[in-house]
């Protein structure tokens, strides 16, 4: 089968590549991707010389590249290209229309126009809004959208437009809405990584608020094997719910334990100014489990454990990134005092 991968030089884009390879060395992947400041094309150096994998720089905007890929005999899509970040969201909310609505409407045109070609959204639980504090309440297939953040509203309408190519040109679409993934590759821009590498650099470890806020962690190994089970058992116009725990856990739970693996106290914690529209997220993935068989592998301790050792022998890979990272935090808080 021949794969078409968008954003595959980003985090879960790159471990999917990886995994995927690894299990179906048979298959071809084509990895299409514009290398944002998320990109890091040494993610997949290995694979330089595997001519099963193709490497091709691209926007998904960009409607005669992606029809060059898409014509090559494409069979699967695999859409993983967005703008991410949700601090970055509420900098600059214009590129998240962009990249995630127009890019993936783009896509979804070029795989009409070329045979219906089978089409996987990959997509956020940050689309159903936020859970209050003290709730039970888990995110499922049946949650009415409610996003806060411009990347959230991003990310519901490019889920509302292949719903829409399914209904109306009948494309075959699966989606995936998955909860907080965390493991090798991950930009340090983000919460997990910032805190591993800001430890190993002996600084302080940046927390909004009170830290009271929680995620429903995801192993990146974990939502790759679970879009391997969609793409191979899910249900045509189908949407999905991936989480990666029995219960969440608060940030302030989650650094305590960070801490603890890598034998600092928390003294090195920092509570910092909030994020506006801060959200709480907990996913059900009863439906996954029930119907497709699937259940995810590590808890958040083993999961920790293999990213913090990933870090910790692997500083050429993240130490320019870290360096951008930080030099955007300064600019978001300097433009958040204006
Ligand atoms: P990432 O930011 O690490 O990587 C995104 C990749 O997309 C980068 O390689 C970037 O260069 C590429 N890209 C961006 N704009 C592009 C464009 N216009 N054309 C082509 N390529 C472009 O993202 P990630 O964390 O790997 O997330 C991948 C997908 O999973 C996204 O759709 C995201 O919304 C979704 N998701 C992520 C998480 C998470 O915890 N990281 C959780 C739920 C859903
Ligand atoms: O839930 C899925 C989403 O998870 C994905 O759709 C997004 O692409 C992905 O980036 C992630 O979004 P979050 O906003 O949850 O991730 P982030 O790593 O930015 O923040 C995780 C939590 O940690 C959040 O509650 C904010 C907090 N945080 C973050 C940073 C960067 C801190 O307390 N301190 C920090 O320095």
């Amino acid at each position: 089968m021949k794969i078409l991968v968008t954003g595959g030089s980003g985090f879960i884009g790159s471990n999917f590549i990886h995994y995927w390879l690894s299990r179906h060395p048979d298959d071809e992947i084509i990895n299409f991707d514009k290398l944002t400041y998320a990109a890091n094309p040494e993610s997949l150096k290995d694979l330089e010389s595997n001519s099963h994998y193709q490497f091709v720089q691209g926007d998904i905007c960009d409607e005669s590249a992606v029809d060059s890929v898409m014509s090559s005999g494409v069979e699967l899509v695999v859409h993983f290209a967005a703008e991410s970040h949700v601090d970055r969201s509420i900098d600059d909310p214009l590129l998240f229309v962009k990249t995630n609505v127009i890019g993936t409407y783009t896509l979804l045109n070029s795989a009409k126009k070329h045979g219906n070609i089978r089409f996987h959204h990959i997509s956020t639980d940050e689309v159903f809004g936020s859970i209050d504090f003290g709730s039970n309440l888990q995110f499922s297939e049946e949650t009415p959208y409610d996003p806060s953040s411009p990347y959230s509203a991003s990310k519901a309408s490019s889920d509302h437009f292949v719903r829409s190519f399914g209904k109306t040109f009948g494309l075959p679409i699966t989606i995936t809405n998955c909860s907080n993934n965390y493991g090798p590759y991950m930009n340090p821009e983000k919460m997990i990584p910032r805190m591993i590498t800001n430890i190993i650099d002996g600084k302080k470890v940046p927390v909004y608020g009170k830290g009271e806020n929680f995620r429903d962690w995801l192993y990146v190994t974990d939502h790759c094997s679970a879009i391997e089970t969609v793409v191979n058992k899910g249900k045509i116009g189908e949407t999905y719910c991936i989480g990666g725990l029995k219960e969440t856990s608060t940030n302030i739970d989650l650094v305590k334990r960070v801490l603890n693996l890598m034998g600092k106290d928390e003294s090195q914690i920092e509570f910092v100014t909030d994020r506006p529209a801060h959200d709480n997220y907990a996913v059900s993935w009863e439906k996954l489990h029930n119907e497709l068989g699937w259940e995810p592998q590590e808890t958040l301790d083993s999961g920790l454990q293999k990213m913090i050792k990933w870090y910790q022998e692997n500083e050429a890979w993240w130490r320019e990134a870290k360096t951008e990272a930080e030099a955007f935090y300064q600019r978001l808080a300097a433009s958040r005092q204006k």
